[in-house]
């Protein structure tokens, strides 16, 4: 049998019943690794796990509110109960709250706080001592989004956290760097998912708006997350890779 290049490697995914993350388990899986996937909505969660089993997978689903101390510690656990280890997190679960700046409440910034940064800092730090413990590295995938690096209208609070993911990452490199473990982020720019299909029109203003001309698919995602927690990326560390179709590259045409 052909190898894969995710053979004995065990990934955690977050946020991956649906949209980008599942996706990624669903890459991640066919390429070999054993996966767990994670959802705050178990029965989400169990559904997309069947799915990637259905196509050849291997992958257990856990339920559970990701930014919570009690679910972050447990996901290790059961990786390293159910498959003996944990080589690779992406840390995909994030939730977005438009609003007006003015208007914007402490309730929404509490709640975007605690899964954005809260979760995803200690998701991270669970996942990093397992791989220190285990002593040969890992790769560590977190997600951002294009709103870190340009202004977008009724996204302050939600872009202020993806740029502090960013900057996570960077920092992280001076922490794990010395055991082996790469840090980047995923910087998704428009992307096509249940979620943001929901708007009838996203499509045509993504695409009239993109250089690309259309907004990314799920796939144009996976394709960049596989390779960052991949053995092809090993040298790349503290990086936030943008894939948008060039919206970032482009300012405000005079004409
Ligand atoms: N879709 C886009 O256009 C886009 C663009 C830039 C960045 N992103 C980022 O990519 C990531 C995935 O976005 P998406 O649009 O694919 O997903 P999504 O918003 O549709 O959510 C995917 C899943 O995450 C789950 N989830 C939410 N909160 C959770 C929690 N606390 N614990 C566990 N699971 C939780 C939801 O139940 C859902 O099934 C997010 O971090 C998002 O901010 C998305």
């Amino acid at each position: 049998m052909q190898n894969k290049l995710f053979d004995n490697q065990v990934a955690i995914v977050t946020g991956a019943g649906v949209g980008i993350g599942f996706e990624v388990a669903r890459q991640l899986a066919q390429q070999g690794a054993k996966v767990i996937l994670n959802d705050i909505d178990e029965n989400l969660a169990e559904l997309a796990s069947q799915k990637i089993k259905e196509q050849g997978g291997i992958c257990e689903a856990f339920g559970g509110d990701i930014s919570t101390l009690e679910v972050i510690e447990s996901i290790v656990e059961f990786a390293v109960e159910a498959f003996g280890k944990l080589n690779i997190l992406v840390a995909n679960a994030g939730i977005t709250t438009f609003g007006d700046f003015l208007a914007y409440q402490p309730e929404s910034m509490q709640k975007l706080l605690q899964v954005n940064l809260f979760g995803t800092f200690f998701l991270t730090q669970a996942a990093a001592k397992q791989m220190v413990l285990q002593g040969n590295g890992g790769s560590i995938l977190l997600t951002s989004s294009v709103t870190a690096h340009a202004a977008h209208l009724n996204l302050a609070a939600y872009g202020m956290t993806k740029a502090a993911i960013d900057q996570l990452a960077k920092n992280l490199i001076v922490d794990l760097a010395p055991h082996n473990i790469n840090v980047n982020t995923i910087v998704p720019g428009a992307t096509l998912t249940e979620r943001t299909l929901e708007d009838a029109e996203y499509i045509k203003t993504w695409s009239r708006i993109t250089p690309s001309g259309r907004p990314a698919t799920v796939e144009d995602i996976a394709n960049a997350a596989l390779f960052l927690v991949s053995p092809m990326s090993r040298q790349i560390m503290g990086q936030n890779l943008v894939i948008d179709g060039g919206w970032t590259s482009v300012g405000v045409s005079p004409y």
